[in-house]
């Protein structure tokens, strides 16, 4: 199937691309000046020109603190940007697949969020990431919105490798422990999308909001340790002795965050007969995958 994919210098489309490449599927790739999803004609254009049998739109401000300041900024992206996809995937007939974010919930939940739990953004980056969804709720019954949390992939920068950084570079580090989440690796979830791909194309899904993660649910504090412990266990040599916990409070950001945001996954499982890996194995995975990550960490002592 021809799959047009948004975001294509992106950290999530680093590993999507290839694995739809992987799965026979031929991908057309726009980054951000190519193919800019705020310009409505141009997204029509494309669409239009190319036809393809999905749209992916993995494109977003995501710079959260930031989104605070840049309020317009964000909201032009990541909610009429997905307006814009969905009009024009509507056009042409085609489904949209659409990536969201478990900031869409406020953290209140002490289990799993469900697809249908209450939204309730705590910050200008959710809340653009809400308004996008509700767009193509609205415009587009042919979609699947797939909420994911914590992503980290060898693109791109992310938790992970400012952990690995900071552990080369200090004696200790301090890291908060009571948000909670589900770190989530891109390779797992290109995985996963290039599966929903497959399925659109044999004819056999739902359409809706779908929540996707690692499996199990972890502190930014414990993912940071693992991330310490398991680069060690691959020789790089960090000079990090301590990694310290700490409170929300104590490292105060501009966005607020939500303090427990772990996705219930049952829906995207059973429908599309996913496996999902513990967040800890795919941290491994992905860190024997680029293992040019955990010699850059052994290159900071020798
Ligand atoms: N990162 C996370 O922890 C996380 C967590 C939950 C959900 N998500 C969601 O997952 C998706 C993928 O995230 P990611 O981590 O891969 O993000 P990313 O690395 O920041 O990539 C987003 C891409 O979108 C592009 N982009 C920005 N504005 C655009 C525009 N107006 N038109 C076209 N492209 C534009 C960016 O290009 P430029 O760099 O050139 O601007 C960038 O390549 C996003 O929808 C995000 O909201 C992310």
């Amino acid at each position: 199937m021809k799959v047009l994919v948004t975001g294509s210098s992106g950290q999530l489309a680093g590993d999507l691309i290839p694995a739809l490449e992987r799965g026979g599927h031929t991908v057309v790739g726009f980054d951000s000046r190519a193919f800019d999803i705020t310009d409505a004609d141009r997204v029509g254009f494309e669409a239009a020109r190319l036809k393809p049998g999905c749209i992916i739109n993995t494109a977003a401000y995501t710079k959260v603190d930031l989104a605070e300041k840049e309020r317009e900024r964000a909201f032009a992206v990541n909610r009429d940007g997905a307006r814009n996809l969905a009009r024009a995937a509507a056009s042409i007939g085609s489904p949209l697949i659409h990536i969201s974010t478990d900031f869409v919930f406020d953290g209140r939940k002490a289990t799993p969020y469900i697809e249908e739990d209450p939204t309730g953004p705590l910050g200008v980056y959710g809340a653009s990431k809400l308004a996008g969804e509700d767009e193509i709720l609205k415009t587009l019954p042919e979609h699947f919105i797939i909420r994911t949390s914590w992503l980290y992939g060898a693109r791109g920068n992310n938790f992970v490798k400012t952990i690995l950084r900071l552990a080369g570079e200090r004696d200790a580090i301090r890291v908060v422990y009571d948000q909670a989440g589900t770190p989530t690796w891109t390779g797992d979830l290109a995985a996963s999308i290039a599966a929903m791909v497959d399925a659109i194309e044999a004819g056999s899904f739902d359409y809706g909001i779908y929540h996707y993660s690692s499996e199990g649910v972890a502190s930014w504090y414990d993912f940071a340790d693992a991330i310490v412990d398991e680069s060690r266990k691959m020789g790089a040599s960090l000079r990090c002795r301590t990694i310290e916990p700490i409170l929300t409070s104590e490292y105060p950001t501009p966005a607020r965050r939500p303090a427990y945001s772990v996705l219930d996954k049952q829906k995207i499982k059973k429908t599309f007969g996913i496996r999902i890996p513990h967040w800890r194995a795919s941290l491994i995975k992905m860190l024997e995958e680029a293992d040019g990550l955990v010699i850059k960490a052994r290159g900071v002592q020798d």
